[in-house]
């Protein structure tokens, strides 16, 4: 018989590091985790399994489908948006040949099974673009049909993907002569930029938030690379994680919809400069805009509409902006810091 076992792909990245330790705390001990890079240790003892591997060695996926079964994948493997830029056609392949590996992998799964393979995918704020900042004031928190016209390459792979969702839950192989529908329960979340107290990002555009207030929290300096007035909505790591496992759990027949935005508070970078310097008052920070990147943020949303998530699953975020720094950020990133110097 194949080991039942949760597949969690990037699972080194950011949110796959505070996906496994929640899912972990909370009993789950059947964790496979993949990613390229090797797992750092405390991680590893939490996971059944913990693979390097590419999601575009189908080889290797073709294993996983022999040897388990997998009826639970969280899919969040992806090259992110600064870094899709320097390797566009690289990221292609990552973000949207990966992803279509995965769902050709729970196809394969469920027709094992017999029923369909859960499939979470976090989709991003950047898959909206906004031609200019007077038509970012003026729209203000978008709705998920609104403005889906990025202008980054990771944008368009990510909007992609959710297409390859819907059309892998409600349509594929709609002309074959049985088509079997249901082979995936496709659920995606448009996250915004997140912020965790363990973890530092790699390759993002929204990477000043986190970047500063570490940076302070270790005594460097840092130079923001986005102007002072510079407004988009993030979110504290542990209601990313909380926003997927309630998707996840949330009844199909609830959900209206395979892609829901989610939010929770959207400072502007001055704003997230003043909280961090009144927890690091020595901080060293100052605002040097890198014009492309600060175009990448200008054409993303001031705020996300999340309406249908609250109404459809009862998404609510447990942190805003003042308990998201004061409760969860400031304390951590100290003891953090504290303990490695
Ligand atoms: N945080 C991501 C990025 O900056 C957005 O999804 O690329």
């Amino acid at each position: 018989m194949r080991k039942e076992v949760v597949l969690i792909t990037g699972a080194g990245g950011e949110m796959g590091q505070a996906l496994i330790t929640q899912l972990s705390d909370s009993g789950v001990n059947n964790i496979l985790a993949l990613d390229i890079k090797p797992l750092p240790k405390p991680l590893r003892r939490r996971c059944q399994l913990a693979l390097q591997g590419d999601i575009l060695d189908k080889a290797l996926l073709d294993r996983l489908v022999s040897e388990y079964s997998i009826p639970r994948i969280f899919h969040l493997a992806a090259l992110l948006s600064t870094r899709a830029e320097f390797t566009p056609e690289a990221a292609h392949h990552v973000n949207v040949d990966g992803t279509l590996n995965l769902l050709k992998l729970a196809v394969d799964q469920s027709s094992w099974m017999g029923r369909p393979v859960r499939f979470i995918f976090p989709s991003s704020i950047a898959v909206y673009g906004l031609p200019d900042l007077e038509t970012k004031a003026k729209v203000g928190a978008v709705k998920e049909w609104e403005w889906n016209v990025p202008t980054t390459m990771y944008g368009c792979n990510k909007l992609y993907a959710e297409h390859l969702g819907r059309y892998y839950a409600r349509h594929y192989r709609q002309l074959a002569a049985r088509q079997q529908v249901d082979h995936i329960d496709f659920r995606a979340i448009r996250f915004p930029g997140l912020i965790s107290a363990f973890t530092m990002p790699s390759g993002g555009t929204s990477d000043y938030g986190p970047e500063m207030l570490h940076a302070a929290a270790k005594g460097e300096p840092y130079a923001c690379f986005v102007r002072e007035d510079t407004r988009m909505p993030f979110m504290a790591m542990p209601d990313a994680v909380k926003a997927l496992l309630d998707l996840e759990r949330a009844p199909r027949e609830n959900l209206t919809t395979y892609v829901y935005n989610v939010t929770s508070f959207n400072p502007s970078a001055g704003e997230i400069y003043a909280l961090v310097k009144s927890a690091f008052p020595e901080a060293q920070i100052t605002f040097k805009p890198d014009d492309k990147r600060q175009g990448i943020v200008d054409s993303w949303p001031l705020d996300q509409d999340d309406s249908r998530a609250r109404r459809d699953w009862g998404w609510q975020p447990d942190y805003d902006q003042q308990r998201a720094f004061e409760e969860y950020l400031i304390p951590n990133i100290k003891r953090r810091y504290a303990e490695t110097v």
